[in-house]
Protein backbone atom coordinates (compact mmCIF):
# COMPACT_ATOMS: atom_id res chain seq x y z
CA UNK A 1 0.00 0.00 0.00
CA UNK A 2 3.19 2.20 -0.18
CA UNK A 3 2.04 3.54 -3.54
CA UNK A 4 -1.23 4.56 -2.58
CA UNK A 5 0.61 6.73 -0.21
CA UNK A 6 2.76 8.20 -2.97
CA UNK A 7 -0.11 8.38 -5.36
CA UNK A 8 -2.06 10.98 -2.43
CA UNK A 9 1.08 13.24 -1.93
CA UNK A 10 0.94 14.85 1.35
CA UNK A 11 0.22 17.37 2.31
CA UNK A 12 -3.70 16.72 1.02
CA UNK A 13 -5.79 19.90 -0.19
CA UNK A 14 -7.75 21.73 2.43
CA UNK A 15 -10.96 20.64 1.24
CA UNK A 16 -8.93 17.07 2.54
CA UNK A 17 -7.97 17.69 5.67
CA UNK A 18 -8.86 19.98 8.12
CA UNK A 19 -7.65 18.78 11.55
CA UNK A 20 -8.24 22.32 13.26
CA UNK A 21 -12.01 23.08 12.37
CA UNK A 22 -13.41 21.77 15.68
CA UNK A 23 -12.04 21.12 19.22
CA UNK A 24 -13.32 17.99 18.97
CA UNK A 25 -15.54 15.43 17.56
CA UNK A 26 -19.08 15.06 19.13
CA UNK A 27 -21.94 13.83 17.60
CA UNK A 28 -25.37 14.56 18.51
CA UNK A 29 -26.99 12.11 21.21
CA UNK A 30 -29.54 9.92 19.70
CA UNK A 31 -32.39 10.82 22.12
CA UNK A 32 -31.57 14.59 21.70
CA UNK A 33 -34.94 17.22 22.54
CA UNK A 34 -37.25 14.21 23.89
CA UNK A 35 -39.26 14.74 26.91
CA UNK A 36 -39.12 11.54 29.01
CA UNK A 37 -42.27 9.88 29.94
CA UNK A 38 -43.23 8.85 33.72
CA UNK A 39 -42.52 5.63 34.04
CA UNK A 40 -47.09 5.38 35.28
CA UNK A 41 -47.90 6.43 31.35
CA UNK A 42 -46.04 3.89 29.94
CA UNK A 43 -48.72 1.21 29.76
CA UNK A 44 -51.22 3.57 28.28
CA UNK A 45 -48.76 4.92 25.81
CA UNK A 46 -47.54 1.99 24.82
CA UNK A 47 -50.82 0.91 23.95
CA UNK A 48 -51.94 3.79 22.54
CA UNK A 49 -48.63 3.33 19.98
CA UNK A 50 -49.98 -0.24 18.94
CA UNK A 51 -52.48 1.57 16.62
CA UNK A 52 -49.68 2.80 14.58
CA UNK A 53 -48.72 1.42 11.49
CA UNK A 54 -45.57 1.70 10.44
CA UNK A 55 -45.24 3.58 7.55
CA UNK A 56 -43.30 2.82 4.03
CA UNK A 57 -39.63 3.02 4.93
CA UNK A 58 -40.15 2.15 8.59
CA UNK A 59 -37.51 -0.44 10.09
CA UNK A 60 -37.46 -3.02 12.45
CA UNK A 61 -34.19 -3.32 15.11
CA UNK A 62 -33.81 -6.78 16.84
CA UNK A 63 -31.25 -7.05 19.57
CA UNK A 64 -29.43 -10.06 20.83
CA UNK A 65 -27.05 -8.68 23.83
CA UNK A 66 -24.49 -11.59 23.94
CA UNK A 67 -20.84 -11.73 23.00
CA UNK A 68 -17.87 -14.37 23.42
CA UNK A 69 -15.86 -11.58 24.89
CA UNK A 70 -15.40 -8.05 26.34
CA UNK A 71 -13.55 -6.85 23.29
CA UNK A 72 -11.09 -3.49 24.86
CA UNK A 73 -12.33 -1.04 22.07
CA UNK A 74 -16.29 -1.66 22.70
CA UNK A 75 -18.94 0.53 23.97
CA UNK A 76 -21.57 -2.48 23.58
CA UNK A 77 -20.61 -5.71 25.50
CA UNK A 78 -23.68 -6.32 27.65
CA UNK A 79 -23.66 -10.24 28.51
CA UNK A 80 -21.27 -13.26 28.24
CA UNK A 81 -22.45 -16.00 26.22
CA UNK A 82 -24.59 -18.64 28.06
CA UNK A 83 -25.78 -21.20 25.88
CA UNK A 84 -28.79 -21.95 28.23
CA UNK A 85 -29.85 -18.13 28.67
CA UNK A 86 -29.35 -18.12 24.99
CA UNK A 87 -31.75 -20.52 24.20
CA UNK A 88 -34.40 -18.55 26.88
CA UNK A 89 -33.22 -16.05 25.01
CA UNK A 90 -34.42 -16.89 21.34
CA UNK A 91 -37.96 -18.21 23.07
CA UNK A 92 -38.74 -14.88 24.99
CA UNK A 93 -37.76 -12.74 21.55
CA UNK A 94 -40.09 -14.75 19.89
CA UNK A 95 -43.02 -14.02 22.34
CA UNK A 96 -42.37 -10.37 21.90
CA UNK A 97 -42.31 -10.75 17.90
CA UNK A 98 -45.80 -12.48 18.53
CA UNK A 99 -47.25 -10.55 20.65
CA UNK A 100 -46.60 -7.41 19.38
CA UNK A 101 -48.43 -8.96 16.06
CA UNK A 102 -51.74 -9.56 17.27
CA UNK A 103 -51.58 -6.39 19.35
CA UNK A 104 -50.66 -4.42 16.40
CA UNK A 105 -53.49 -4.14 13.08
CA UNK A 106 -52.64 -6.14 9.75
CA UNK A 107 -50.72 -3.43 7.29
CA UNK A 108 -47.34 -1.03 7.62
CA UNK A 109 -44.44 -1.64 5.75
CA UNK A 110 -40.90 -2.46 6.92
CA UNK A 111 -38.35 -2.05 4.39
CA UNK A 112 -34.76 -3.18 6.49
CA UNK A 113 -34.20 -5.38 9.44
CA UNK A 114 -31.27 -5.61 11.25
CA UNK A 115 -30.20 -8.32 13.98
CA UNK A 116 -27.56 -6.03 15.57
CA UNK A 117 -25.50 -6.71 19.40
CA UNK A 118 -23.90 -7.62 20.96
CA UNK A 119 -22.70 -10.67 18.47
CA UNK A 120 -25.80 -12.08 16.27
CA UNK A 121 -23.73 -14.87 15.12
CA UNK A 122 -22.71 -16.16 18.23
CA UNK A 123 -26.35 -18.31 18.28
CA UNK A 124 -26.57 -21.80 16.78
CA UNK A 125 -27.22 -21.70 12.99
CA UNK A 126 -30.47 -22.72 13.99
CA UNK A 127 -32.01 -20.47 16.19
CA UNK A 128 -30.80 -17.48 13.99
CA UNK A 129 -33.04 -19.34 11.21
CA UNK A 130 -36.14 -19.95 13.67
CA UNK A 131 -35.75 -15.74 14.44
CA UNK A 132 -35.31 -14.94 11.20
CA UNK A 133 -38.76 -16.64 10.21
CA UNK A 134 -40.45 -15.29 13.23
CA UNK A 135 -39.48 -11.61 11.64
CA UNK A 136 -40.90 -12.86 8.38
CA UNK A 137 -44.04 -14.34 10.01
CA UNK A 138 -44.78 -11.33 12.61
CA UNK A 139 -43.56 -8.22 11.39
CA UNK A 140 -44.92 -6.68 7.87
CA UNK A 141 -41.74 -6.68 5.56
CA UNK A 142 -41.72 -5.42 2.22
CA UNK A 143 -41.25 -8.19 -0.06
CA UNK A 144 -37.45 -6.64 -1.32
CA UNK A 145 -36.61 -6.09 2.48
CA UNK A 146 -33.06 -5.91 3.74
CA UNK A 147 -32.46 -8.26 6.18
CA UNK A 148 -29.17 -7.76 8.08
CA UNK A 149 -27.48 -10.06 10.60
CA UNK A 150 -24.47 -8.60 12.06
CA UNK A 151 -21.53 -10.89 13.59
CA UNK A 152 -18.12 -12.09 14.09
CA UNK A 153 -15.95 -14.11 11.79
CA UNK A 154 -15.22 -17.81 12.69
CA UNK A 155 -15.32 -21.45 12.03
CA UNK A 156 -18.81 -21.98 12.18
CA UNK A 157 -19.49 -18.78 9.45
CA UNK A 158 -20.45 -20.41 6.13
CA UNK A 159 -23.13 -23.01 8.28
CA UNK A 160 -24.34 -19.77 9.80
CA UNK A 161 -24.58 -17.99 6.47
CA UNK A 162 -26.40 -20.88 4.35
CA UNK A 163 -28.74 -21.18 7.34
CA UNK A 164 -29.20 -17.43 7.56
CA UNK A 165 -29.53 -16.98 4.05
CA UNK A 166 -31.81 -20.06 3.53
CA UNK A 167 -34.31 -18.60 6.35
CA UNK A 168 -34.62 -15.20 4.11
CA UNK A 169 -31.44 -13.07 5.14
CA UNK A 170 -29.95 -10.69 2.22
CA UNK A 171 -27.17 -9.07 4.42
CA UNK A 172 -23.87 -9.57 6.47
CA UNK A 173 -22.59 -7.27 8.05
CA UNK A 174 -19.06 -8.69 9.96
CA UNK A 175 -16.95 -6.97 12.22
CA UNK A 176 -13.28 -6.91 11.54
CA UNK A 177 -11.81 -3.69 13.10
CA UNK A 178 -8.51 -4.56 11.57
CA UNK A 179 -6.27 -7.03 9.92
CA UNK A 180 -3.14 -6.46 11.66
CA UNK A 181 -3.01 -9.35 13.83
CA UNK A 182 -0.79 -7.76 16.82
CA UNK A 183 -3.32 -5.01 17.23
CA UNK A 184 -6.09 -7.58 17.17
CA UNK A 185 -4.82 -9.51 19.56
CA UNK A 186 -4.98 -6.27 22.12
CA UNK A 187 -8.18 -5.44 21.36
CA UNK A 188 -9.38 -8.47 22.69
CA UNK A 189 -9.90 -10.26 18.82
CA UNK A 190 -9.25 -14.21 18.76
CA UNK A 191 -8.52 -15.15 15.14
CA UNK A 192 -5.36 -14.18 13.31
CA UNK A 193 -5.72 -11.09 10.33
CA UNK A 194 -5.33 -14.26 7.49
CA UNK A 195 -7.93 -16.56 9.19
CA UNK A 196 -10.49 -13.63 9.42
CA UNK A 197 -9.27 -12.89 5.37
CA UNK A 198 -9.50 -16.30 4.67
CA UNK A 199 -13.02 -16.83 6.30
CA UNK A 200 -14.37 -13.37 3.89
CA UNK A 201 -12.89 -15.35 0.63
CA UNK A 202 -14.63 -18.31 1.47
CA UNK A 203 -17.86 -16.41 1.77
CA UNK A 204 -17.41 -14.23 -0.97
CA UNK A 205 -17.33 -17.69 -3.20
CA UNK A 206 -20.09 -19.71 -1.21
CA UNK A 207 -23.35 -16.48 -1.08
CA UNK A 208 -24.70 -13.75 -3.23
CA UNK A 209 -25.95 -12.35 -0.45
CA UNK A 210 -24.50 -8.65 0.25
CA UNK A 211 -21.46 -8.82 2.42
CA UNK A 212 -20.17 -5.61 4.84
CA UNK A 213 -17.27 -5.47 6.88
CA UNK A 214 -16.24 -3.30 9.64
CA UNK A 215 -12.80 -1.18 9.70
CA UNK A 216 -11.81 1.19 12.36
CA UNK A 217 -9.14 4.19 12.37
CA UNK A 218 -7.69 5.95 15.21
CA UNK A 219 -6.60 2.84 16.97
CA UNK A 220 -3.96 2.45 19.51
CA UNK A 221 -0.37 2.63 17.57
CA UNK A 222 -2.61 2.84 14.30
CA UNK A 223 -0.24 4.60 11.79
CA UNK A 224 -1.59 5.07 8.02
CA UNK A 225 0.39 2.07 7.07
CA UNK A 226 -1.44 -0.38 8.70
CA UNK A 227 -5.04 1.84 8.37
CA UNK A 228 -4.20 1.40 4.22
CA UNK A 229 -2.80 -2.20 4.24
CA UNK A 230 -6.39 -3.11 6.01
CA UNK A 231 -7.99 -1.17 2.68
CA UNK A 232 -5.85 -2.82 0.61
CA UNK A 233 -7.16 -6.40 1.97
CA UNK A 234 -10.48 -5.37 2.25
CA UNK A 235 -10.46 -4.57 -1.34
CA UNK A 236 -9.06 -7.47 -3.19
CA UNK A 237 -11.95 -9.86 -0.58
CA UNK A 238 -14.92 -9.19 -3.30
CA UNK A 239 -16.93 -7.43 -0.37
CA UNK A 240 -19.79 -5.13 -1.08
CA UNK A 241 -19.59 -2.35 1.80
CA UNK A 242 -17.41 -1.24 3.94
CA UNK A 243 -17.79 0.22 6.90
CA UNK A 244 -14.88 2.81 8.06
CA UNK A 245 -15.50 4.24 11.94
CA UNK A 246 -13.39 6.74 13.90
CA UNK A 247 -12.52 4.94 17.21
CA UNK A 248 -14.62 6.83 19.84
CA UNK A 249 -13.45 6.59 23.35
CA UNK A 250 -16.54 5.89 25.30
CA UNK A 251 -16.37 7.24 29.15
CA UNK A 252 -15.30 3.80 30.67
CA UNK A 253 -14.16 1.69 28.32
CA UNK A 254 -11.05 -1.23 29.25
CA UNK A 255 -9.00 0.11 26.35
CA UNK A 256 -8.57 3.90 27.92
CA UNK A 257 -7.35 2.54 31.13
CA UNK A 258 -4.98 -0.06 29.23
CA UNK A 259 -3.51 2.88 27.24
CA UNK A 260 -3.34 4.92 31.06
CA UNK A 261 -1.05 1.93 32.62
CA UNK A 262 0.70 2.22 29.50
CA UNK A 263 -0.13 -1.45 28.46
CA UNK A 264 -1.15 0.00 25.15
CA UNK A 265 0.18 2.50 22.54
CA UNK A 266 -1.24 6.13 22.86
CA UNK A 267 -4.30 7.06 20.63
CA UNK A 268 -4.03 9.03 17.30
CA UNK A 269 -5.02 12.69 18.29
CA UNK A 270 -7.23 14.66 16.07
CA UNK A 271 -4.35 15.60 13.34
CA UNK A 272 -3.61 12.09 12.53
CA UNK A 273 -6.62 10.78 12.59
CA UNK A 274 -8.07 13.56 10.18
CA UNK A 275 -5.33 12.42 8.49
CA UNK A 276 -5.89 9.08 8.18
CA UNK A 277 -9.34 9.22 7.41
CA UNK A 278 -8.76 11.30 4.31
CA UNK A 279 -6.19 8.61 2.73
CA UNK A 280 -8.75 6.02 3.51
CA UNK A 281 -11.35 8.12 1.33
CA UNK A 282 -8.93 8.80 -1.81
CA UNK A 283 -7.65 5.44 -1.77
CA UNK A 284 -11.01 3.78 -1.42
CA UNK A 285 -11.96 6.38 -4.10
CA UNK A 286 -9.71 5.53 -6.37
CA UNK A 287 -10.18 2.08 -6.11
CA UNK A 288 -13.83 2.50 -7.66
CA UNK A 289 -15.49 2.40 -4.34
CA UNK A 290 -18.70 4.85 -3.88
CA UNK A 291 -18.89 6.73 -0.75
CA UNK A 292 -22.83 6.33 0.73
CA UNK A 293 -22.74 7.64 4.02
CA UNK A 294 -19.23 9.76 5.89
CA UNK A 295 -18.41 6.22 7.28
CA UNK A 296 -19.77 3.80 4.78
CA UNK A 297 -18.74 2.64 0.78
CA UNK A 298 -20.20 0.20 -1.43
CA UNK A 299 -18.11 -1.55 -4.60
CA UNK A 300 -20.82 -2.52 -7.23
CA UNK A 301 -24.50 -1.93 -6.39
CA UNK A 302 -25.39 -4.54 -4.64
CA UNK A 303 -24.97 -2.80 -1.50
CA UNK A 304 -27.70 -0.28 -0.26
CA UNK A 305 -27.23 0.45 2.99
CA UNK A 306 -30.55 0.53 3.57
CA UNK A 307 -30.92 0.19 7.42
CA UNK A 308 -28.42 2.90 8.27
CA UNK A 309 -29.41 5.23 5.93
CA UNK A 310 -33.48 5.33 7.20
CA UNK A 311 -32.26 5.04 11.04
CA UNK A 312 -29.99 8.11 10.64
CA UNK A 313 -32.95 9.70 8.23
CA UNK A 314 -34.95 9.32 11.66
CA UNK A 315 -37.38 7.01 10.46
CA UNK A 316 -39.78 5.12 13.06
CA UNK A 317 -37.91 1.63 13.93
CA UNK A 318 -40.12 -1.46 16.27
CA UNK A 319 -37.27 -2.51 18.56
CA UNK A 320 -36.99 -6.33 19.87
CA UNK A 321 -34.64 -7.96 22.19
CA UNK A 322 -33.11 -7.04 25.44
CA UNK A 323 -31.39 -3.59 24.72
CA UNK A 324 -32.99 -2.43 21.69
CA UNK A 325 -33.72 1.10 21.07
CA UNK A 326 -36.76 2.06 18.92
CA UNK A 327 -39.47 4.59 17.58
CA UNK A 328 -42.72 4.99 17.22
CA UNK A 329 -45.43 7.70 16.06
CA UNK A 330 -43.40 10.66 18.16
CA UNK A 331 -42.58 8.53 20.96
CA UNK A 332 -39.57 6.49 21.67
CA UNK A 333 -38.64 3.60 23.73
CA UNK A 334 -35.99 1.43 25.17
CA UNK A 335 -36.40 -2.75 25.64
CA UNK A 336 -35.39 -3.38 28.88
CA UNK A 337 -31.70 -4.48 28.88
CA UNK A 338 -31.46 -6.05 32.29
CA UNK A 339 -31.33 -9.79 31.02
CA UNK A 340 -33.04 -11.16 34.38
CA UNK A 341 -35.94 -8.99 34.09
CA UNK A 342 -36.16 -9.16 30.25
CA UNK A 343 -36.81 -13.14 30.38
CA UNK A 344 -39.13 -12.85 33.73
CA UNK A 345 -41.46 -10.39 32.25
CA UNK A 346 -44.50 -11.84 30.81
CA UNK A 347 -44.70 -12.35 27.12
CA UNK A 348 -48.18 -10.21 27.17
CA UNK A 349 -46.04 -7.56 28.42
CA UNK A 350 -43.61 -5.16 26.49
CA UNK A 351 -40.56 -5.18 28.39
CA UNK A 352 -40.00 -1.56 28.68
CA UNK A 353 -37.52 0.21 30.74
CA UNK A 354 -37.66 3.89 29.36
CA UNK A 355 -40.00 5.87 27.06
CA UNK A 356 -39.98 9.34 25.64
CA UNK A 357 -42.13 11.30 23.43
CA UNK A 358 -39.75 12.79 20.75
CA UNK A 359 -38.74 16.24 20.32
CA UNK A 360 -41.68 18.19 18.06
CA UNK A 361 -38.95 18.47 15.71
CA UNK A 362 -37.80 15.47 15.35
CA UNK A 363 -38.69 15.48 11.38
CA UNK A 364 -36.75 18.36 10.65
CA UNK A 365 -33.88 16.84 12.73
CA UNK A 366 -34.32 13.22 10.63
CA UNK A 367 -34.08 15.27 7.73
CA UNK A 368 -30.95 17.28 8.37
CA UNK A 369 -29.20 14.07 10.13
CA UNK A 370 -29.54 11.67 7.37
CA UNK A 371 -28.66 14.31 4.38
CA UNK A 372 -25.63 15.68 6.18
CA UNK A 373 -24.68 11.73 7.19
CA UNK A 374 -24.82 11.25 3.38
CA UNK A 375 -22.97 14.39 2.50
CA UNK A 376 -25.48 16.99 0.96
CA UNK A 377 -27.92 18.53 2.32
CA UNK A 378 -30.84 20.92 0.75
CA UNK A 379 -30.28 24.54 1.77
CA UNK A 380 -33.90 24.85 1.55
CA UNK A 381 -34.48 23.27 4.56
CA UNK A 382 -32.76 26.41 6.35
CA UNK A 383 -34.64 28.83 3.63
CA UNK A 384 -35.97 31.19 7.08
CA UNK A 385 -32.73 30.63 9.18
CA UNK A 386 -30.22 33.31 8.65
CA UNK A 387 -27.90 32.73 10.83
CA UNK A 388 -27.31 28.70 9.98
CA UNK A 389 -26.53 29.84 6.09
CA UNK A 390 -24.11 32.49 7.18
CA UNK A 391 -22.49 29.32 9.74
CA UNK A 392 -22.93 27.29 6.10
CA UNK A 393 -20.70 30.46 4.37
CA UNK A 394 -18.47 30.04 7.66
CA UNK A 395 -17.79 26.22 6.54
CA UNK A 396 -17.36 26.85 3.14
CA UNK A 397 -14.57 29.11 4.03
CA UNK A 398 -12.92 26.62 5.99
CA UNK A 399 -13.26 24.26 3.33
CA UNK A 400 -15.26 22.21 5.16
CA UNK A 401 -18.30 22.04 2.49
CA UNK A 402 -19.26 23.37 -0.90
CA UNK A 403 -22.10 25.92 -1.58
CA UNK A 404 -24.12 25.55 -5.15
CA UNK A 405 -27.12 25.27 -6.60
CA UNK A 406 -29.14 25.11 -3.56
CA UNK A 407 -26.85 22.75 -2.01
CA UNK A 408 -24.40 21.99 0.67
CA UNK A 409 -21.88 19.12 -0.32
CA UNK A 410 -19.34 18.45 2.37
CA UNK A 411 -15.98 17.92 1.32
CA UNK A 412 -13.61 14.84 2.85
CA UNK A 413 -12.74 17.23 5.41
CA UNK A 414 -16.55 18.26 5.85
CA UNK A 415 -17.13 14.33 6.13
CA UNK A 416 -15.01 13.84 8.86
CA UNK A 417 -16.49 16.15 10.76
CA UNK A 418 -19.90 15.12 9.91
CA UNK A 419 -21.14 14.14 13.71
CA UNK A 420 -19.81 17.91 14.58
CA UNK A 421 -21.22 19.43 11.96
CA UNK A 422 -24.61 17.76 12.56
CA UNK A 423 -24.61 18.16 16.20
CA UNK A 424 -24.16 21.93 15.51
CA UNK A 425 -26.65 22.27 12.68
CA UNK A 426 -29.22 20.59 14.34
CA UNK A 427 -29.00 22.43 17.85
CA UNK A 428 -28.97 25.65 15.71
CA UNK A 429 -32.08 24.67 13.79
CA UNK A 430 -34.11 23.73 16.54
CA UNK A 431 -32.99 27.33 18.55
CA UNK A 432 -32.15 24.75 21.45
CA UNK A 433 -30.62 26.06 24.10
CA UNK A 434 -29.33 22.73 25.85
CA UNK A 435 -25.70 23.53 26.65
CA UNK A 436 -23.27 21.18 24.97
CA UNK A 437 -22.28 19.12 27.49
CA UNK A 438 -26.02 17.47 28.26
CA UNK A 439 -26.51 17.85 24.47
CA UNK A 440 -23.47 16.14 22.66
CA UNK A 441 -21.76 12.64 22.93
CA UNK A 442 -17.68 12.56 22.34
CA UNK A 443 -16.62 10.98 18.98
C1 LIG B 1 -22.25 -3.18 17.82
S1 LIG B 1 -20.63 -3.54 17.28
C2 LIG B 1 -20.84 -5.27 17.00
C3 LIG B 1 -19.68 -5.89 16.34
C4 LIG B 1 -19.47 -7.36 16.47
N1 LIG B 1 -20.05 -7.94 17.63
C5 LIG B 1 -17.95 -7.62 16.49
O1 LIG B 1 -17.48 -8.18 17.46
O2 LIG B 1 -17.29 -7.25 15.54
C6 LIG B 1 -20.62 -2.86 15.62
C7 LIG B 1 -19.39 -2.09 15.26
O3 LIG B 1 -19.24 -0.97 16.07
C8 LIG B 1 -17.91 -0.52 15.96
N2 LIG B 1 -17.45 -0.06 17.27
C9 LIG B 1 -17.40 -0.76 18.43
N3 LIG B 1 -16.87 0.00 19.41
C10 LIG B 1 -16.57 1.19 18.86
C11 LIG B 1 -15.99 2.41 19.35
N4 LIG B 1 -15.61 2.53 20.61
N5 LIG B 1 -15.84 3.45 18.49
C12 LIG B 1 -16.23 3.34 17.19
N6 LIG B 1 -16.78 2.23 16.67
C13 LIG B 1 -16.95 1.16 17.49
C14 LIG B 1 -17.07 -1.70 15.48
O4 LIG B 1 -16.51 -1.41 14.22
C15 LIG B 1 -18.08 -2.81 15.42
O5 LIG B 1 -17.82 -3.71 14.36
S1 LIG C 1 -16.92 -5.76 19.39
FE1 LIG C 1 -18.62 -7.19 19.25
S2 LIG C 1 -17.99 -9.00 20.44
FE2 LIG C 1 -16.61 -7.36 21.00
S3 LIG C 1 -17.56 -6.50 22.83
FE3 LIG C 1 -18.30 -5.30 21.08
S4 LIG C 1 -20.21 -6.19 20.49
FE4 LIG C 1 -19.15 -7.68 21.82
Amino acid sequence: MGSNLTRHRLPLPPEDVQAGAFARRQALMPMWGAQPIAAADWPATWQSRQSVLPAAGSLAYIHIPFCANHCVFCGFYRNGWLESQASLFVERLIAELAHEAVSRPAGGRIDAVYFGGGTPTLLPPADLAKLIAATRRYLPLAEQCEITIEGRLDARSAELVAACTEAGATRFSFGVQTFATALRRRLGRKHDGEQVAGYLRSLRGQTDATLVVDLMFGLPGQDEFSLLDDLAIATTLGMDGLDLYAFNAYPGLPMLRMIEKKALDPLPGLPEQALHYALAVNTLRDAGWQQLSNSHFASGCREQNRYNALIKAGRDCLAFGAGAGGKLGGVSYQVQSDLATYLATPATEKPLSHMALQSPQHALIGQLQGALDQGELDTNLLANQPGLLARLAEWQEQSLLRLANGKASLTTAGRFWGPTITRELVMLATSATTTPTSAGASQ
